[in-house]
């Protein structure tokens, strides 16, 4: 994967994303979100962190949900292999550089980039028992564009519901640095070359750059560099200087981050839906055996095998994606031939996977305990990992402050 635009080469890529922290962790999550970031822990720089203000935005009238599942979501991180000797790990509020390069973004930030964000009218829709009418709601996808710019990530692994977010975090970098990265006098050299392109070509290359710089239009900046290649009467500093000039010049100060897709968790709910807190099917990260042997042994099965004789069919059956997700080719083999000819029981069927999920679960359980029992591990990891985050942030913090012109000492 090439590293994001303006990312130094040589410089270890940052990867960084967030977690609400509005309920437990489930298999779903495991499976989905955090197996991924302890994989991506090893392959870049990574920063995970708790999005408390996030949480804010949608359930201000609750906050206690958030002081409540805070330190059991980092419990949840750790238990699942996340590590702090490879991965930063903070809470967002204990970073308050977020919330001053979100005021910064804020003033340069048109409003209908915000409104037209899916998540805004989608989740209002969705939501409608929450009054999501506010500031802090239309504004929220502005705030998760400075949580990824105030690192300079290169990479942000989200699922599919968040990558519009990102786009605006790209299209929100582009315009910072159109607006402050330019060094003095490059934009005179510039605008003298344009005039050299003649009136015609000259007002096309204008247009077509806004069209890039302001809006991220793709193809105006292909067409404008593909006129700029077809021009013979200027000179070859100042194509080049036009060439720049079209990416907005001067200086990145802001690099624009990559989405880094999530794969869908293809973990299966106990009802053959997708797993998820709102189904009510779930298992959760550290849910006792009997109670995950409990939950599973009475899940539904194909319909037709009201008896052990009747023969049933595994594609009606919410017990076969688990299957899918923990059995070998030979069990898998054995489900679809025993079922269909009903030389298995449902029992001895889904005992394969509940003894699979205990098993995958049993050294989750057993380091989330270790941590519980440890209060003051938990929160010096997040303490040093808060640490080393507004380091990291105040740098970037500092080069914005200087580029705007907010340096006064
Ligand atoms: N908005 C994300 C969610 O609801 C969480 C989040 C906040 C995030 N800031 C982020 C994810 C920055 C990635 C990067 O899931
Ligand atoms: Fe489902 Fe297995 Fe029973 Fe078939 S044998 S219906 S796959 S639980």
């Amino acid at each position: 994967m090439t590293p994001a635009s303006g990312i130094p080469p040589g410089q270890p890529v940052r990867v960084l994303s967030g977690m609400r922290p509005t309920g437990r962790l489930h298999l779903g999550h495991y499976h989905g979100v955090l197996r991924n970031w302890v994989r991506l822990q090893h392959e870049y720089e990574a920063f995970y962190f708790v999005a408390d203000w996030h949480a804010l935005t949608t359930h201000y009238e609750e906050s206690h949900i958030i002081r409540e599942n805070i330190w059991e979501m980092v419990i949840d991180w750790l238990a699942a292999g996340v590590d702090p000797h490879h991965a930063t790990l903070f809470i967002q509020s204990q970073v308050p550089q977020h919330a001053e390069l979100f005021t910064l973004l804020a003033m340069i930030t048109p409003l209908p980039w915000l409104e037209r964000v899916p998540s805004y009218k989608d989740q209002q829709t969705q939501l409608k028992d929450k009054d999501l009418s506010t500031y802090g709601f239309l504004g929220y996808p502005l705030l998760q564009s400075a949580d990824i710019l105030i690192y300079r990530a290169g990479l942000v692994p989200v699922g599919e519901d968040q990558v519009a977010h990102v786009e605006l975090t790209r299209e929100m970098a582009r315009r910072f640095n159109y607006l402050y990265g330019r060094e003095p006098g490059y934009e005179d050299r510039a605008k003298e070359a344009i005039t050299k392109l003649g009136k015609k070509t000259g007002s096309l290359y204008r247009r077509l750059r806004t069209a890039y710089l302001e809006r991220g239009d793709q193809e105006a900046l292909d067409t404008a560099r593909a006129l700029l290649e077809k021009q013979r009467n200027i000179t070859i500093g100042d194509k080049e200087r036009l060439f720049g000039y079209l990416e907005g010049g001067g200086k990145i100060i802001l690099p624009e981050p990559k989405v880094l897709l999530t794969p869908a968790s293809k973990m299966p709910g106990l009802d053959g839906q997708k797993m998820s807190k709102s189904y009510n099917n779930t298992i959760a990260l550290r849910e006792e055996p009997d109670e995950i042997q409990r939950k599973m042994q009475t899940m539904p099965t194909d319909p037709a095998r009201v008896r052990r004789a009747d023969p049933g069919d595994p594609e009606k059956c919410p017990v076969w994606p688990l299957h899918q997700v923990y059995s070998d080719e030979e069990t898998k083999a054995w489900v679809q031939q025993g079922c269909r000819s009903a030389a298995i029981g449902c029992l001895e069927c889904k005992q394969k996977v509940i003894d699979a999920v205990i098993a995958e679960l049993d050294p989750i359980r057993r380091r989330a305990a270790e941590y519980a029992s440890d209060p003051t591990l938990v929160k010096n990891i997040i303490a040093e990992g808060g640490e080393h985050a507004r380091d990291v942030a105040e740098e970037t913090l500092d080069d914005v402050r200087q580029a705007i012109g907010l340096e006064y000492s």
